[in-house]
């Protein structure tokens, strides 16, 4: 294979289940430029833990595309997220957003909801007693994050249904910039905010004790969020809060399941599970590139010169196992020091939602390392969901002697 091909590689669906081989061959050249990928056009890649760090900390690169080459194929329902924009505007917005999310009187809003994350874990695992073959990924690892995004951001359970086949099409085209996925991508964008427009309009006229009523009812110093960067903020919040830590949960067992000394560990030492989190976001990350940068001015990174308006994509899961940062990369090593993975990114994008994610993992894994007895793969690898970007199994089959 020639090294430009190495990113359409990577998007083949007949690597997803194991892209790393593919990626240490990324690194060997640290930025490069590569065929295909995100945009029939190509985009340069940078593969290497100090490069992406670099670039994720260099105010001349921006998450804003419309800024680059690409507005011709980025049409769709304006306003950006502030994922998608740069400072000031995301900054302000982020700030707005993270005075709702934990409230002012509630300074440590995400701890206290340890106990509800406690009760709908138990719940789901109760479900399963008597079972002794099941798909871990639809009965506990989406579950979750879905009942507890909800619940914070005030949109009903029942709904599911509906947001479920949006949020799931966002996931899968999310930084694909060819026309036939980037329409998928507006048009569940569009459905998605209509819905939450709905549901805005109902919080408006009878507030209630969450995120949607805070944000649509209250100011702060900021002031108070327009509808059109309402609906895009919650939207972003609903896709991103769960698609990827449903991934968080599964890769996690996943790999448990594939290191049974780890796993016999963590039974006997339930505090290893915060070292296990970090690991897993590390060794097997839920978000394995960001293809939504672009230098605002030509920007020399090493020996390479990445022209203006160009596409950058950021190997995220090659830079967490570059050799030149991380010592034995290639091992799952649960209880490892100095471990500054990209799971989250860095920076001013990096996750809102990091200690929220972090929590409902932990509290997952715990739960189903203690109550699982003899937990064992059915297939291995699984079958993977389509998109290389938000990466982790369709299905996880799991067998069991006993669900205590
Ligand atoms: C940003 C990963 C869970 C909300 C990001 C970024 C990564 C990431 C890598 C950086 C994007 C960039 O630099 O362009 C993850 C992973 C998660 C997770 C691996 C779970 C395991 C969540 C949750 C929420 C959330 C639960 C919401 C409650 C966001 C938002 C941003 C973001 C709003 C944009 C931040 C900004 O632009 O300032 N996430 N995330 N994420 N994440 Fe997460």
């Amino acid at each position: 294979m020639r090294h430009e091909e190495i990113l359409q590689a990577i998007y083949d669906p007949a690597n997803r289940a194991n892209p790393y081989p593919l990626f240490a061959e990324l690194r060997r050249v640290p930025v490069s430029w590569q065929e295909g990928g995100p945009s029939s056009e190509g985009t340069f890649v940078v593969s290497t833990y100090r490069e992406i760090d670099a670039i994720l900390h260099d105010p001349r690169i921006s998450s804003d595309l419309r800024k680059g080459e690409h507005t011709a194929a980025l049409s769709g329902p304006p306003p950006n997220a502030f994922i998608q924009l740069d400072a000031p505007e995301h900054d302000r917005l982020r700030r707005l957003t993270m005075r709702h999310f934990g409230p002012p009187d509630r300074p440590n809003y995400v701890g206290q909801l340890v106990p509800q994350i406690q009760r709908v874990t138990r719940a789901l695992v109760d479900d399963l007693e008597g079972e002794r073959r099941f798909d871990l990924v639809a009965r506990v690892s989406y579950s979750l994050p879905v009942a507890l995004i909800c619940a914070i951001l005030g949109v009903p359970r029942d709904d599911q249904a509906k947001f479920h086949v949006w949020a799931d099409t966002m996931a899968r085209t999310a930084g694909r910039l060819t026309p036939e996925p980037r329409a998928e991508f507006n048009a569940a964008n569009v459905a998605m905010r209509e819905y939450l427009g709905g549901l805005v309009e109902l919080r408006r006229r009878t507030p209630s004790d969450d995120l949607l009523s805070r944000m649509a009812n209250e100011g702060g110093p900021d002031g108070r969020m327009n509808e059109p960067d309402l609906l895009a903020t919650m939207t972003l919040l609903l896709v991103a809060g769960h698609e990827t830590t449903t991934n968080l949960i599964a890769n996690g067992m996943l790999t448990l399941l594939r290191h049974p000394e780890a796993l016999a560990r963590l039974r006997r030492e339930p505090k290893l599970v915060v070292g296990t989190v970090e690991e897993v976001l590390r060794y097997d990350p839920p978000v394995q590139l960001l293809t939504n940068r672009t230098p605002l001015t030509d920007v020399t990174v090493g020996d390479v010169t990445i022209p203006k308006g160009v596409l950058v994509t950021l190997a995220l899961a090659a830079g967490s196992r570059d050799p030149a940062r991380f010592r034995e990369p290639d091992r799952f090593v649960p209880d490892r020091e100095d471990n500054a993975h990209f799971g989250f990114g860095s920076g001013t994008h990096y996750c809102f939602g990091a200690p929220l994610a972090r929590l409902e993992a932990q509290i997952a894994l715990t739960e189903l390392v203690q109550r699982l007895d003899r937990p064992r793969l059915v297939v291995d690898p699984p079958p993977y969901r389509e998109g290389p970007l938000l990466r982790g199994p369709r299905e996880l089959f799991i067998e069991v002697d006993e669900v205590r």
